[in-house]
Formats: C-alpha cells, structure tokens, sequence
C-alpha cells in the first residue's frame, strides 16, 4: 500500500467562517498543502486570506442560494469539488435560558446546523460526480456533554455529530465521507471574552485548569485535524465526531483538587474531632 500523505495538490477545498480562527487556519493550511481554497465568510474581511491559492467569497454559509453560489464558485476555480469544511458557527450571543428566544434559537441552528446539513444536500453530489471526496463539520464539545455553551449553541452542536452519523449512510456508495470535529476551548474571536476574562483574574486555572493538556487550544490544531479528515489518511473514516480538546471531554466533572499533604492534614483533623483512627 502506498502511505497516504496529506498533500492536496489538484484539490479544490471550501471552507466556510474562514475569515477567522478556525476556518481561516483551515483555509491556509490546506492552500499550504497544495490545494485551491475558496474562502467563505459573510464577514467582508475574508478578503483579507486572498492568497495565491486562496479565492475569498462573501456568502451566508446557513442561506441555500449561497451555497450553492459557493459551490458554483469552486468549480469555476478549480473545475472540480473535493472538500467542503463547513465551519462557520456563531453562539447566539446569550448565556441564561431567560434570555434565549425562538428567533435566537432558529439563527442559532440556521447557521451551525443547516449550515453543515446544505453541504451535505448540494457539496456531496458534486463530490460524488467527481468520484468522491470529504465533508468535514464543526461541531464541539459542547455538542457532546452539558455545560461548554450556550443552551441553543450546544444543542446545535449536537445536531451536528449527529447529522454527520446519519449523512454517513445517506452517502453511502457515493465515495463521499463525512466528519465532525469537536473543539475543546480555542483561542479565536468566539472565545475572546473567555481568554479575556481568565487572563485578567489569572489565566491557567480558567482556561487550563480542567484540560489534561492545561491550556486552551490554537486554531491551527483543530485546522491539522480537518486536513487529516480532509485527506486520504483519513480514508476508512466516516460518520466520527472527533474530540480536539485537550482531553478536556475525556473527564467527568471535576473540581480543584487539594494539595494531597493538606488533604491528609484535614482528613486526619475530621477524624480525631470523630475521635476515628
Ligand atoms: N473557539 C472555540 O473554542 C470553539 C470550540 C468549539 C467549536 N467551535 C466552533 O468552531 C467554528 C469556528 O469558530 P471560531 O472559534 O473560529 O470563531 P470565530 O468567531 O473566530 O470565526 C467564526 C467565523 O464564522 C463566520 N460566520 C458566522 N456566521 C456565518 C455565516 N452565517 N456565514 C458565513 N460565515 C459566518 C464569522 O464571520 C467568523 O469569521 C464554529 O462553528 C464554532 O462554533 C469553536
């Protein structure tokens, strides 16, 4: 067998929410790997990732029209479709149940999960056309487990993993595969009150503190993963939410943990006030 690499040379990528964090990470390195990257983004500062390899588009990556607009786009580029990345994902801007709205939550899943369900409607087929290729979705932790965000952003999330599951099947035969990733917390615009915040009262206990790695994560270690997923080396995976986070999702919920001497301190105390050996 021929070891598979992560080169794209010849391949045309989209990626959407790609004039920041993660989806901009993306957009460089798989450009930076060889492919024709269009860059989506309903920001006007996706001009700014215009790169030789790198075409930039205004679009609204949860809008029908438009992604079909940035599907057409690709092909004129590229001549072909290979990969979507669809990335683009907003939080809806709330914390408390009291302030969520339906109008909040139909944004909230317009864009994070229609957004990926339009890629696998009218990205596949073209892919299928060509002979196959790679849809990859943001979801997140969140979408795994309670309490990583927002209650319409989480719930969308978990939409997410499992659209990604079901399209597996749907797309079964057609050469297409489909994949999730699901960051942990990563320093990009979404997250910039959190880092804020926690380097303002201190840092690593914040952001670090409950994550085996004990820090936060950088865009460009959620973009290796989806050019992993992306590419051949990723050629028996399909219908997988893939946590990048630092291991944060491996644990159940914890709090800070003693210094073990001052534990053995306190519990030797309780139990001679229990007066137990
Ligand atoms: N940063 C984290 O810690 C983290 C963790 C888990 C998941 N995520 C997910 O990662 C993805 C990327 O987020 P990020 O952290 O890079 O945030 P970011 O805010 O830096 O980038 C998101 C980009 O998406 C664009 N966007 C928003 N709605 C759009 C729409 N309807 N159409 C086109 N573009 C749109 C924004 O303009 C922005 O450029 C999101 O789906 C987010 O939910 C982020």
């Amino acid at each position: 067998m021929t070891i598979p690499t992560t080169d794209m040379t010849g391949k045309v990528a989209i990626v959407t929410g790609a004039a920041s964090g993660i989806g901009r990470a993306s957009a460089r390195m798989f450009a930076e790997a060889g492919a024709q990257v269009l860059a989506c983004d309903r920001s006007p500062g996706v001009a700014e990732v215009a790169d030789d390899r790198i075409t930039p588009m205004e679009m609204d990556a949860g809008r029908e029209e438009d992604v079909l607009a940035a599907i057409a786009r690709a092909e004129e580029i590229g001549g072909r479709l290979d990969v979507y990345f669809a990335n683009a994902g907003i939080t809806g801007g709330v914390r408390g149940t009291e302030e969520h709205t339906p109008e909040i939550w139909a944004e909230v899943l317009r864009v994070n999960l229609i957004g990926p369900f339009l890629a696998v409607k009218h990205a596949a087929p073209k892919m299928a056309e060509g002979g196959g290729g790679a849809i990859i979705a943001t979801a997140s932790v969140a979408g795994m487990r309670a309490n990583a965000g927002p209650m319409a952003y989480s719930a969308s999330k978990a939409g997410v993993i499992n659209l990604v599951r079901n399209a597996s099947y749907a797309l079964a035969g057609t050469g297409v595969r489909i994949n999730a990733i699901c960051p942990g917390l990563i320093e990009t615009e979404m997250t910039r009150p959190i880092y804020d915040y926690h380097r303002a009262v201190g840092g690593v206990p914040g952001i670090g503190g409950r994550v085996p790695l004990e820090r936060g994560g950088e865009p460009e270690e959620i973009a290796s993963v989806a050019l992993f997923l992306a590419s051949p080396m990723s050629s028996y995976m399909t219908g997988q939410a893939v946590p990048v986070c630092g291991g944060m999702s491996a644990s159940h919920p914890f709090g800070p943990r003693p210094d073990p001497e001052e534990a053995a301190r306190v519990i030797a105390k309780y139990r001679a006030e229990q007066g137990r050996p």
